[in-house]
């Protein structure tokens, strides 16, 4: 089994999970509490921040998050925590991505 590296800096804590597991389910194995809505891809309420060490760490986005995320206007480096699934390595979730702001490119 792959075991994917989830980090919450914020909250000084991270989780390992198994790929395949959303962020948010991350999050709640972490005690890391993430606002949620639909829990679908559709309302954009759990939009993160996030940075992975290397490509493929998450899955690709599906329809209902791609399409979300462009409605809210959020760049690469944001992810919904629903909906994200990860895959390999080390990804660290770095705050919310309305509230925080997104993540300047090369930053
Ligand atoms: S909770 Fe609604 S998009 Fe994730």
């Amino acid at each position: 089994m792959v075991l994917v590296e989830v980090r919450f800096p914020a909250a000084g804590t991270f989780v390992c999970v198994p790929a395949g597991t959303t962020l948010l389910a991350a999050a709640e194995a972490a005690g890391v509490e993430i606002a949620t809505g639909c829990r679908r891809g559709m309302c954009g309420t759990d939009a993160v921040r996030v940075a992975t060490e290397g490509d493929g760490v998450l899955e690709a986005p599906q329809d209902a998050e791609r399409g979300t995320l462009e409605r809210m206007g959020l760049v690469a480096g944001c992810r919904l925590a629903c909906s994200a699934k990860v895959r390999a390595g080390v990804v660290a979730v770095l705050g919310d991505a309305v509230l925080d702001g997104p993540v300047a490119p090369g930053a």
